[in-house]
């Protein structure tokens, strides 16, 4: 058996077992010859064409088609069963502690597209709704100068983000803080990034195992009583103005749901960015914009 019939016979598997993706890959076979290379210990951007004809040991094979088995059996993405997801080229730590990170707010920070709201004065940037760090990570690496403060309520999800800082060896330039919202990092911030909890009721009803199995803290938008995943994102727009500098912005990844964020503030200004999945999962707010929300007694400029 070489690795082509094993990555064949695996994806075969795969694609019987009808899993639901979107946690790094988007089809069957692309998560299977994820799951093989990590479990041959080749890297994950291996070319497989020049390894097509590499021979595979009676053992190997049978570890490559466990590990097929547990993700049809668990359900679980394959980030959690490798312990490793990457972003933007990146490798980061993860586990059910905290959701598989895929923000396209990293696409963000990657190509420069934030950076003409940004200048050399820019100095202090918030990651909230952190999770495992990764936009934390990211945004160190992409801004030298700045100091960046990933912020989470779930004590879980920082444990996680610890180890991500620490691997990247950002101590020094990455602070965590538990915090509800942004209760706990009033700023001022020059930049907030935010990828919040904002799944509708409809969708968290019903959602694949796959992403059951994450923290329901990190997609359930609802949590204050509302059914159109918006209620982080009310209480956000409310409180960012009092946490951001003068020229500050908030960028803020709303998935699949620009309905109900358009339905729910109607009037607001917003610049879309564009990412590898549209101009509609990933919007900007200046602080004059996010001010026009505000009861006119208290718009005033921090
Ligand atoms: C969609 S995940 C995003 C995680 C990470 N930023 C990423 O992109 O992979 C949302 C995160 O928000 C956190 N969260 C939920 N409610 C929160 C709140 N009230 N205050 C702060 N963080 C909250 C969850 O624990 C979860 O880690």
């Amino acid at each position: 058996m070489n690795l082509q019939q094993l990555l064949a016979d695996a994806g075969q598997r795969l694609e019987a077992a009808q899993l639901a993706y979107g946690h790094g890959t988007n089809n069957a076979r692309d998560e299977a010859a994820w799951l093989l290379l990590w479990q041959l210990g080749l890297p994950l951007d291996s070319d497989l064409d020049a390894l097509a004809e590499r021979a595979i040991t009676p053992e190997e094979q049978a570890a490559v088609l466990a590990l097929m088995q547990r993700r049809i059996d668990t359900r679980e993405p394959a980030a959690y069963l490798t312990g490793e997801a990457w972003l933007q080229g990146v490798p980061f730590y993860v586990d059910r502690r905290s959701i598989v990170p895929r923000s396209f707010i990293a696409e963000l920070l990657a190509d420069g597209s934030i950076d003409p709201w940004l200048d050399e004065a820019s100095r202090d940037v918030l990651d909230l709704c952190t999770g495992n760090g990764s936009l934390a990570v990211l945004a160190a690496m992409a801004y030298p100068e700045v100091q960046v403060t990933g912020a989470d309520i779930s004590p879980d999800a920082l444990a996680v983000a610890r180890i991500n800082v620490d691997r990247h060896g950002l101590q020094d330039r990455v602070k965590l803080v538990e915090s509800d919202g942004l209760a706990a990092c009033p700023g001022p911030w020059d930049l907030i990034l935010c990828n919040p909890p904002y799944v509708n009721a409809q969708s968290m009803a019903s959602l694949p195992p796959e992403y059951r199995a994450e923290p329901g803290l990190a997609l359930d938008g609802n949590t204050a009583g509302s059914s159109d995943g918006m209620d982080f994102v009310r209480a956000l727009l409310r409180d960012a103005p009092a946490c951001l500098r003068p020229d500050g912005v908030l960028v803020l990844e709303i998935g699949n749901e620009r309905t109900h964020f358009e339905a729910a503030f109607p009037q607001l200004e917003a610049v879309w960015l564009d990412t590898s999945a549209g101009d509609d999962q990933v919007l900007l707010l200046t602080l004059e914009s996010l001010l026009t929300l505000l009861p006119s007694s208290q718009a005033s400029a921090p």
